[in-house]
């Protein structure tokens, strides 16, 4: 990668595939995710036009005449449409009008308070964007398609990677905001300090949600990063949130938090699986938590390379089965396999059993129903107990699974005399 004046040349990014699909397919396409994970940078590549609504000046113009967004060479971006919600309508009726393919260019960094229309013809199809994964940053060679893993057939799997926990921790902390990937050390720390802070100063300001006490929503943060992979309850988080001390939050106070914090798409929780065409009952509803970005959770609990390798305690206390650095890891592969799923088509969701007695960490499901599943393990080789969920959902699945594999920490991507594939996080691609 290289670096220029502190300014990476622009990398790729799997939705830029996504992007190249559709564009030339769909009138227009509207792409959301949050700050600084890329958005403005990829969509300008495209571009022939740009209305950037949060600049004051060029909003004021759109504002006295809002038909001037639909206005220019296409394809036009408008840059963080929220900040003008009618400017939604207003695509969305110019393509009922005219449905010519690669017009509109759509960005966002905040879900708006009542969700636009998506019915009609004038459908806007919306993508997500996500920090950059593992492939994107140029970590190992991904060999590993997860495409090619959901086509199902148990496909052959092999090869070899020198990346390590180390450089996966260190990945954890760097960070996927492509603007902070120049950074480490202190400056890294303050940018991502900075980020955080301005969540808690300005984007709930923005939101409408004025933060009373800025030190607890910044502790209820702290509190969530804690609690990243887990199901715990928030009543357990909010809990943690004080470590004991004195009262704990309001429930009042921290919904609110949840909300907008789900607005700001900080955090990104994963959904439980709740198949209706499968012969598991006993699933349980609850998501497993997650912020955008593992960094963020590591910031938050003042979590260093070294403090997570060294398994030493930082942050509130949750309850949770290993390390926080197996957390924060499975994190990481979770951001990673949600970009990828979201190329293939697929959506990343989680199983647990009522009571915790049977856990598998991703299911990728595709349009089907039908369902392929990871195991995330901070080891370097894993054994029979690190399979034994997997092959419980085997029997119970059958046909319907497409494929187990378990992403590890170690050199070797091959597949199991059972069956079951064993990837390293490096090598699994899109
Ligand atoms: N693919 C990329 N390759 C290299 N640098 C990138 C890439 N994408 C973004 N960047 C850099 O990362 C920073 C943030 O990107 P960008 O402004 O596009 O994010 P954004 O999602 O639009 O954020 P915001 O919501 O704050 O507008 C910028 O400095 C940009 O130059
Ligand atoms: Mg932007």
């Amino acid at each position: 990668m290289s670096v220029a004046g502190g300014k990476m040349d622009y990398v790729r990014r799997v939705v830029d595939d996504e992007l190249d699909e559709l564009l030339p397919g769909l009138p227009a396409l509207a792409v959301e995710g949050p700050k600084g994970v890329g958005k403005t940078e990829t969509a300008l590549r495209r571009a022939a036009t740009v209305y950037r609504l949060d600049d004051g000046a060029q909003r004021a113009v759109v504002e006295a005449d809002p038909s001037r967004l639909v206005t220019g060479d296409r394809p036009v971006l408008i840059d963080e449409w929220q900040r003008f919600p009618e400017s939604w309508d207003v695509v969305r009726r110019a393509v009922d009008g005219d449905s010519s393919p690669g017009q509109y260019l759509l960005t966002g960094s905040t879900s708006p308070d009542v969700p636009p229309t998506h019915s009609g013809a004038g459908r806007i199809v919306t993508l997500r964007m996500r920090p950059l994964t593992l492939a994107e940053r140029g970590v190992g060679a991904p060999g590993v398609s997860l495409q090619y893993l959901l086509a199902g057939g148990l496909r052959p799997v092999s090869g070899h990677t020198d990346v390590t926990l180390e450089d996966y921790t260190r990945e954890i902390v760097a960070s996927g905001f492509p603007g902070l990937r120049h950074l480490s050390g202190r400056p890294l720390r303050a940018q991502l300090d900075g980020y955080l802070q301005r969540i808690v100063n300005c984007d709930f300001d923005d939101m409408g949600h004025r933060v009373r006490n800025p030190s607890t929503l910044r502790r209820w943060m702290a509190a969530y990063a804690a609690a990243t992979s887990t199901t715990a309850s928030y009543e357990t988080i909010r809990d943690a949130a004080t470590g004991g001390q004195g009262d704990k939050p309001a429930k009042t106070t921290t919904q609110p938090y949840r909300d907008v914090l789900e607005r700001l798409w900080i955090i990104d929780s994963v959904p439980a699986w709740l198949a209706t065409r499968n012969r598991i009952t006993e699933l349980a509803a609850p998501p497993k938590h997650h912020l955008a970005d593992p960094a963020l959770a590591a910031q938050l609990l003042g979590a260093g390379v070294d403090a997570l390798l060294n398994a030493r305690r930082v942050g509130p206390a949750v309850p949770r089965d290993g390390t926080l650095l197996g957390q924060l890891f499975e994190s990481l592969v979770t951001l990673c396999v949600r970009v990828y799923a979201q190329a293939a088509e697929a959506t990343v969701k989680h199983l647990r059993t009522k009571g915790g007695r049977r856990e598998i960490d991703l299911i990728v499901e595709r349009d089907d129903h039908r369902v392929m599943a990871l195991e995330v393990k901070l080891a370097r080789t894993i054994d029979d107990a690190d399979v034994r969920h997997l092959r419980w959902l085997r029997e119970r699945l059958g046909d319907n699974l497409l494929d187990a594999v378990v992403v590890t920490t170690g050199p070797e991507a091959y597949r199991r005399g059972d069956g079951i594939a064993v990837v390293p996080a490096a090598l699994l691609g899109p």
